[in-house]
């Protein structure tokens, strides 16, 4: 770590534990819900869903959809674009959204209500990070890592402008816009 890396605000060992927790918590939840399918949100949640699918003992697939609400700014514009969709159909799985992050909610909003009308099994969210501070749309999370104070948060797959995801631990930036 330099003089120049974001501060720490939870480190890579915190992290790896949590994962594993959730990890065991899904496997437990799911051993009687298949076929399970684990839709990562591009492309804050690739490393992530990554390390939680490698601590799932279970047998499920993973498919990505690409979602973008910030672009290059600090603060989301409200308005969700879906930029890539998944390559296969989810109707009759148990889908579970992996997020990295859950801010005002509005990209699950626009999820759930995407893939709930292609008729899943069941459709639940798993996100790493939660910002309780910031929620203006309503949306149950049903497993969360970490509630967090309202930081601009990089690292393990978060960004600030499409900087600092691969950082092994989650740190902290104070944006300048
Ligand atoms: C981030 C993050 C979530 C979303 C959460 O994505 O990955 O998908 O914002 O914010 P919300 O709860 O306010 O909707 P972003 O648009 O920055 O794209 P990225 O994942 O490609 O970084």
């Amino acid at each position: 770590m330099t003089a120049l890396d974001p501060a720490v605000l939870i480190p890579a060992e915190v992290i790896g534990r949590k994962v594993t927790e959730l990890a065991d918590r899904i496997a437990r939840d799911y051993t009687a819900r298949q076929p399970l399918l684990l839709i990562g949100v591009l492309k804050g949640s690739f490393i992530f869903l990554a390390d939680l699918s490698r601590r799932i003992p279970l047998p499920h697939r993973v498919d990505f959809i690409a979602l973008s609400s910030y672009g290059a700014k600090a603060r989301s514009s409200g308005e969700v674009r879906l930029v890539m969709d998944l390559r296969q159909p989810i109707e009759g799985m148990h889908v579970l959204i992996v997020e990295d992050i859950v801010d005002t909610g509005r990209t699950l909003a626009y999820l759930t209500h995407l893939l709930g009308a292609r008729k899943p099994a069941s459709l639940k969210i798993c996100t790493l990070v939660h910002k309780p501070s910031r929620r203006e749309v309503e949306v149950p999370l049903d497993y969360v890592g970490f509630d967090i104070p309202d930081k601009w948060v990089v690292g393990y797959g978060l960004d600030y402008a499409d900087q600092y995801r691969t950082l092994p631990y989650i740190g902290y930036v104070e944006p300048g816009n």
